[in-house]
């Protein structure tokens, strides 16, 4: 029989990777949901739409993601990534639906030596972090069945994400200073997105919080490099390593997160950098919106 799923925020760019890999797939009858088409912090319009279709699941793109702004506007953070998560955690428990919701390596404070594992304490330094990290926990404290996997610094060929920054910064032959201060992962909308269904396919019970990233681990300036080897008419030296980043958001200096968990469920994991050249090359031959 066909899972029955809603994706929310389906215009963001992992909403959009989903759409791109299993819309077609006829294991599957999924319903995209834009932040047009359903507000998730509007309950009664959740509420409907689960009235109007019997989801088993529901996959939770939708968020607020800018963490720059979300120190100016807290209340707006709050609301679309704890608030309206506890809503949408509510109305899943109330209709026996999955939740499988997106969080972040930001609920960590980036004080670790050694990759977070799930049991680790997570402590946010920034208002984005602070307000997914409630999010988790109202979704914790609700009686739904969840999966929250967290991962760490998304790309996909979709959206505005840091590879697309820099790619379209060395087509325009733009020298870059880029900071080498934070450790993570680069991890790729398509690989998260198969983690995600693998979840659905294996109707585990086994539900709770899980991390996924791609394997390895570089900073920005690194990562950048790497998105520079896929052009060769562009002088890879013309980006620069510097230590500080500007922002007014703080962010974890280290937030590797241990995938051992995930392991168990989905064996394969890419390295970062193989990911990373496949969604270049993919963009230099059919630019994204
Ligand atoms: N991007 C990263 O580096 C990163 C890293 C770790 C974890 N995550 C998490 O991964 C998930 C997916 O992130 P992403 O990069 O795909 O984000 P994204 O591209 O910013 O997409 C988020 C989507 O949610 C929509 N949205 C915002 N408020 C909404 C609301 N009230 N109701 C319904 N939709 C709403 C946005 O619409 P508008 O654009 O029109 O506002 C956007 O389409 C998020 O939970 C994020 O916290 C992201």
């Amino acid at each position: 029989m066909k899972a029955k799923i809603l994706v929310t925020g389906a215009t963001g760019q992992l909403g959009q990777t989903i759409k791109e890999f299993y819309a077609s797939d006829s294991s599957y009858k999924i319903l995209f949901a834009s932040k047009a088409d359903l507000d998730i912090s509007d309950t009664a319009a959740v509420q409907n739409l689960f009235d109007q279709h019997q989801f088993e699941y529901c996959i939770n793109c939708a968020a607020y993601t800018n963490v720059e702004q979300s120190e100016d506007r807290p209340e707006l953070a709050f609301k679309v990534n704890a608030e309206a998560v506890k809503n949408l955690a509510g109305i899943c428990e109330k209709n026996n639906a999955v939740l499988i919701h997106v969080s972040t390596d930001y609920v960590f404070d980036g004080e670790n030596k050694a990759p977070y594992k799930e049991i680790d304490a997570p402590n946010p330094i920034n208002t984005y972090g602070k307000s997914k990290l409630q999010g988790e926990q109202f979704i914790q404290s609700s009686s739904t069945k969840y999966f929250i996997v967290r991962t760490s610094w998304l790309y996909s060929s979709y959206g505005h994400n840091f590879l697309k920054t820099i790619v379209n910064k060395i087509q325009n032959n733009e020298s870059l200073n880029i900071t080498a201060s934070q450790i993570g992962t680069p991890t790729s909308c398509s690989t998260l997105a198969q983690f995600i269904f693998k979840l659905i396919d294996s109707r585990t019970p086994n539900f709770g919080i899980y991390h996924f990233s791609d394997k390895g681990q570089t900073t920005w300036y690194h990562f950048a490099l790497q998105i520079c080897k896929s052009f060769n008419d562009y002088n890879c030296d013309s980006i620069q390593a510097i230590n500080s980043f500007k922002s007014k958001a703080l962010r974890p200096k280290y937030s590797i997160l241990d995938n051992s968990k995930r392991l168990r469920v989905l064996q394969e994991q890419p390295s970062w950098e193989e990911c990373v050249d496949k969604t270049v090359t993919q963009l230099i031959s059919a630019p994204q919106s």
